[in-house]
Order: structure tokens, then sequence, then C-alpha cells
């Protein structure tokens, strides 16, 4: 453990995430290249892209949102994944992919890199425990990333009071789903307004480490309050918050039953 935790430690060495907006107004809300430098990088950009290819054809040919692809030719294996949030269409889903595939191509000379959209997340690496190993997944020694709008709620009391019960009982429900996902809405008290809600850990992942991440992320999203946005970002675990529809309320997962005997 202690030896994964150091070569973690090694493959992102230098905080700080590059943040933009892009002309379509879709965040980057986080990405990083690897630093460590490799045997024989034409070779390991070759097989990045073999891998790039083999999830595309994935997530088109079997219409899923979670896939991971290997290349391992000539000893400089490249590990990958894409996860797509389950409001998506197949198309919306490669569109994200596309999307972070453009921006991963800058990551041309370390071992790797990670990139989130509100959409979706793709990385991928010289080292394969971040998508075999249902622990490893989620601890990857990487500071979360929180994103929070520019707008505040009209009655932040009400507001504040509203979604932290909210985005509690998300952190409760996400870990147990089938699939480690939940979009819900709510409406706020006495205003003719509704919140929507995202949460999701990638597929794989062990149930506990999931747990660990959605608390985070409802400890963390306390600091946008009362921003009518936030967005949560750790790696593996992603979770979201807004008054501006961002799935269709026919796509809201039921969590009514997950949360008995927690009240
Ligand atoms: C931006 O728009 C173009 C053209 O519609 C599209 O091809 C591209 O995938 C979009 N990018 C994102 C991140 O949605
Ligand atoms: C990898 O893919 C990028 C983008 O499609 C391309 O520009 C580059 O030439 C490819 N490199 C190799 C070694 O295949
Ligand atoms: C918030 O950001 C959006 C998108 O960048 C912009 O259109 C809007 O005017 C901003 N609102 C405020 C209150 O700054
Ligand atoms: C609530 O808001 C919706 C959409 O903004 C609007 O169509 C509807 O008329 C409003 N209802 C009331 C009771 O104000
Ligand atoms: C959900 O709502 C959208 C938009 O109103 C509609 O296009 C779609 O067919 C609906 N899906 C289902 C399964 O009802």
């Amino acid at each position: 453990m202690a030896f994964l935790v150091v070569l973690l430690v090694l493959l992102f060495t230098k905080p700080g995430f590059s943040q933009k907006t892009d002309s379509n107004n879709t965040n980057v809300i986080a990405m990083r290249c690897g630093r460590n430098e490799l045997v024989n990088q034409p070779n390991f950009i070759k097989n990045r892209n073999s891998t790039f290819r083999d999830l595309r054809a994935q997530l088109l040919d079997q219409r899923v949102l979670y896939a991971r692809a290997q290349a391992l030719s000539s000893g400089d294996s490249v590990f990958a994944a894409v996860q797509c949030r389950n409001y998506l269409s197949t198309d919306q889903c490669v569109a994200c992919f596309d999307e972070s595939v453009s921006e991963l191509l800058i990551c041309n000379s370390g071992n790797g890199g990670f990139v989130s959209f509100d959409n979706c997340y793709v990385r991928y690496e010289d080292y394969a425990g971040f998508y075999n190993d249902p622990y490893v997944m989620a601890d990857a020694d990487q500071t979360p990333t929180l994103t929070c709008g520019n707008e505040s709620a009209s009655q932040p009391t009400v507001f504040n009071q509203v979604i932290d019960a909210f985005l509690s009982d998300i952190t409760k429900a996400t870990p147990k789903t089938s699939n480690f996902y939940v979009a819900s809405t709510r409406q706020i008290t006495g205003e003719n307004k509704t919140v929507y809600a995202t949460a999701q850990c990638v597929e794989g992942m062990a149930q506990d480490s999931c747990q660990t991440c959605m608390n985070s992320a409802y400890d963390t999203l306390n600091d946008c309050f009362p921003n009518t946005q936030g967005r949560f970002f750790h790696l593996a675990c992603f979770a979201r918050y807004s008054d501006t529809p961002f799935f269709n309320v026919n796509q809201t997962i039921d969590i009514t039953n997950l949360l008995k005997g927690d009240r």
C-alpha cells in the first residue's frame, strides 16, 4: 500500500489544475498531465491513440457510458477509461469523449493525463491501478476541485437549508445504487424554483470508497452556498447541483427507498 501511495504521488507531482472555458461554454472542470518521463514516448503515444480509438468504439457500438481499454505493445503500456454521466445519449457521450481527447493531446510528454467536463471524465496512464483496483480509483492523492457559479440565490437561508438536505440525501443514496449514479430534483420551499443535482462514482469502484468521496463532495459543496450552482470533482467521483436544468425531469432516479432507515 505504501508503495502504491508513493507511486501515485510520483505520477502527478505538481499541484495546480489548468482550468478554462471553451467557446461552447463547456467548462473543463479539471485537467492534469502526468509528468513522469517515458522510455519510448512515440510508442506510448501510439498506444494511447489506440486505447482512445478502442474506447470510442465501445461507447458507440455497445452504447455504454463507461469503458476501459488497454494497449500493451512494446512494453509502453497504456490504460485508459471514460465515464459519461448517465443522463447522456450515446451521441452526447461520444461528443464529450472527443472533446476530452482533444484536450488531452497536449499531454504529449508525460505518462498520462485526465480531464473532466460536466458530462464526462477521461483518464489514461501507464498504470492500471486507477481503473482496475476498486480502492485506488478514488484516492490518487489529488486535491478535489470545487467550482461554484456566479449567482446567489434570492433567498439564501431557505436555499441553503433545502440544498443542504438535498445533497445530504444524494450523498447517502449514490453509493447504494447499483451503478453509483443519482440524478434528482428538489423544489425550493415557497419559491417556484427547482434545483437539479447529480452524483456519480465510476463503475467498479469500492462502495465504501464511493461513500467516502461522496461525503467529501457534500462537505466541499457547502462552500458554494448560497450560490445557485456548484460542481465537485475528485477523479473517479463527481457531484453537481444547479438551478438550471441539465437533465430532463423524466431522467431522475427515485432515491426514496434508498434513504429508508436513515431518517
Ligand atoms: C462544440 O461545438 C462543436 C460544433 O457544434 C462540436 O463539434 C464540439 O463537440 C462541441 N464541443 C463541446 C465540448 O461540446
Ligand atoms: C495520435 O493521435 C493524434 C490525434 O489524432 C495525432 O495527431 C497523432 O499523430 C497520433 N500519434 C501517433 C503516434 O499515432
Ligand atoms: C455568470 O456567468 C454567465 C456565463 O459566463 C454570464 O452570462 C452571466 O452574465 C454571469 N452572471 C453574473 C451575475 O455575473
Ligand atoms: C413557475 O415557473 C414556471 C417556469 O419558470 C412557469 O412556467 C410557471 O408559470 C410558474 N408557476 C407559478 C405558480 O408561478
Ligand atoms: C423525456 O423527456 C424528453 C423531453 O421532454 C422527451 O424527449 C423524452 O422522450 C422523454 N423520455 C421518456 C423516456 O419519456
